[in-house]
């Protein structure tokens, strides 16, 4: 079941939880079978600490909007980047982060690899084939898709960019774009936040900013400006 998505920012209608993400882990053991399927793919572009990240923020995000379908947006989270596991390394930063960013071609072969994966792992693992074409549906497009097509797309896509927040975030991506830290966290405010599609992610991803400006002090560990 895939609800449609209202009119955005989506309010909540569950608890908003934006106390550090460190202190509510994604619960529940039900997907380890999936997690083990995909360990080798998790080794590539920091998927091990980005995606069990991500997962605990979708898990935020399903109990702000319980009408969700739970169990689609966390495969979905869980798997969304996988496909980074099967394009070639060198590409990932030299093509990925720099330009036009975005719409550079390695973004829509990790997507597509992506749904690969999903149609591999999870029909073992007992998913309908329904369920998988509703997880590939999120997946597709996830980097390279302006609109999101349901509220549990929405939230994959606000989960996804939430991890970025956290000081882990942070220090991982403030160094694929070459930025450091301040930049970065200011770039987060001017570009992320705005594209976040639920108020839920937003309360976090203010909450999250204002921690880690803090913790990292932005505020003095700044290029001077002319
Ligand atoms: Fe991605
Ligand atoms: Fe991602």
């Amino acid at each position: 079941m895939i609800h449609e998505l209202t009119a955005t920012p989506v309010a909540p209608s569950g608890p908003v939880d934006t106390s550090p993400i460190a202190l509510t882990p994604a619960a529940g053991l039900d997907l380890d079978p999936v997690w083990r399927s995909v360990v080798p793919e998790t080794r590539a572009r920091s998927n091990d600490i980005h995606l069990p990240i991500s997962l605990a923020y979708a898990e935020r995000l399903c109990r702000a909007y319980p009408e969700a379908n739970a169990e689609l947006v966390r495969v979905s989270i869980l798997l969304h980047d996988t496909g980074w596991g099967r394009v070639d390394e060198d590409r990932i930063i030299s093509e990925g982060f720099t330009g036009d960013w975005r719409k550079a071609e390695i973004r829509f072969e990790h997507e597509r690899q992506g749904c690969l994966i999903a149609r591999e792992v999870l029909p073992p693992l007992g998913y309908t084939e329904e369920f998988v074409a509703a997880v590939c549906a999120i997946i597709d497009g996830h980097d390279t898709r302006k609109e999101a097509h349901s509220l549990e797309d929405a939230l994959v896509r606000d989960a996804d960019r939430l991890w970025r927040f956290d000081h882990a975030g942070i220090a991982l991506a403030s160094g694929w774009f070459g930025l450091d830290p301040a930049t970065y966290c200011d770039r987060l405010a001017r570009e992320i936040v705005p594209e976040l599609l639920t108020e839920a992610a937003i309360a976090m991803a203010n909450a999250d900013l204002t921690r880690s400006n803090r913790l990292l002090k932005t505020d003095v560990l700044r290029e001077e400006t002319p």
